[in-house]
């Protein structure tokens, strides 16, 4: 059996550091917003190349703390993607604020730039463009119509650490950005977390008043605000990965070469490799409008597979009141339809990913 992913086998291979860290918090007897998330902060916003990290308690909180600490209020209008994790759309919802959605292009699977004029309104106050399956949107064309119009940008990163796109990496180029830190993320706790990064001192500010009851002092609220905070075993455990993501990027991205290299002639449709940055994998998502055959077929040869995502968020039921119609947005519909996630964790060897290659193969030389 190769699964879709494997978790035992990451922890197996630092189980030693992961010990550590959670013997050194443990002795230090203080779990909450101390010395471990303090470091982590530092050691993160130094990864992504931005002037501040603030840990939080989930990915899902990272957005809504950034787009607030951005000054995204409740009525305004945030455009976004309806092919993503539903937390980017539920984040939005969350403060009040309203989604509203643009295409993808279904080669980077993000926010196309050449929708962002006919999709935005009066009330739009920001964008949240999303670095789906590990690769980075097109920050360039969104930031530049964004400061053409005074709009606020929030990346949801909480699929890429470690993306670069155009010689900078991803958490770095709005005014903010949102990482996720769930298990099978490429930097994953082991339980939840999140990140906020940004390069704005009032943005970082802001974010931390918010995460713990607008605190300025304790017990004196100084602004509104909730608990979202980071754990310290969490930042422990994530100082240990943190020392490990650039090797297994690059592990993700050996494995793509495999499947690059097995799969290219095949009748299907293989991720853009990026021209103009790097991509750090977290999903190897191909298409084809045979995906439920294919499916069924590499469960038969015992390969675990995962479809990112079934169901476009503007027709998902919780979200029927944004009123977007099926058939409205093109692109996000037939990716719902056709994408598959192959097999793909840094521990995943070769020698698995050119079992799964070859299986795809039998299935489309049987066709
Ligand atoms: C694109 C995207 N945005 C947001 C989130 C939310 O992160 P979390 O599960 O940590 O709340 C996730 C992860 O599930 C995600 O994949």
């Amino acid at each position: 059996m190769i699964p879709a992913f494997d978790l035992k086998r990451q922890h197996q291979s630092i189980r030693a550091e992961l010990d550590e860290a959670y013997a050194r918090v443990l002795e230090r007897g203080a779990f909450i917003l101390g010395e471990e998330v303090e470091a982590f902060e530092a050691e993160f916003a130094n990864y992504c190349g931005t002037k501040y990290a603030v840990g939080v308690a989930s990915g899902t909180e990272a957005l809504q703390l950034a787009l607030s600490a951005c000054g995204v209020r409740p009525r305004d209008d945030v455009l976004t993607v309806s092919h993503t994790a539903v937390a980017t759309v539920a984040a939005v919802k969350f403060i009040g604020a309203r989604p509203r959605f643009a295409d993808v292009d279904l080669a980077r699977y993000a926010l196309d730039p050449e929708k962002l004029e006919s999709s935005i309104t009066q009330k739009t106050r920001a964008l949240l463009p999303v670095h789906l399956y590990g690769g980075a949107a097109e920050m360039t064309p969104i930031l530049d119509f964004a400061r053409a119009r005074g709009l606020v940008v929030v990346e949801d990163a909480a699929q890429a650490h470690g993306a670069v796109y155009r010689g900078r990496k991803v958490g770095g180029w709005g005014n903010a950005a949102a990482f996720s830190f769930y298990p099978t993320k490429n930097l994953g706790a082991l339980g939840d977390g999140g990140a906020i990064t940004t390069d704005d001192s009032r943005v970082a500010e802001k974010a931390r008043l918010l995460r713990q009851y607008g605190w300025k002092e304790r017990y004196v609220s100084s602004s509104k605000g909730i608990n979202s905070r980071l754990d310290e075993m969490q930042a422990a455990f994530l100082r240990v990965k943190l020392r490990h993501l650039n090797v297994w990027n690059q592990r993700r991205r050996r494995i793509a070469d495999i499947y690059f290299e097995a799969l290219s002639a095949l009748d299907l449709t293989l991720p853009l490799r990026p021209q103009d940055g790097e991509h750090v994998f977290h999903q190897f998502v191909i298409r084809s409008p045979r995906r439920d055959e294919l499916r069924e077929h590499l469960k038969r040869e015992g390969i675990g597979t995962l479809i990112h995502y079934p169901m476009p968020v503007h027709l998902q039921p919780a979200y029927a009141d944004i009123k977007i119609p099926r058939g409205a947005l093109q692109n996000s519909e037939q990716a719902a339809r056709e994408v598959l996630s192959l097999p793909i964790f840094p521990e995943l060897t070769d020698d698995e990913a050119r079992q799964v290659a070859d299986a795809i193969r039998l299935f489309f030389k049987n066709a």
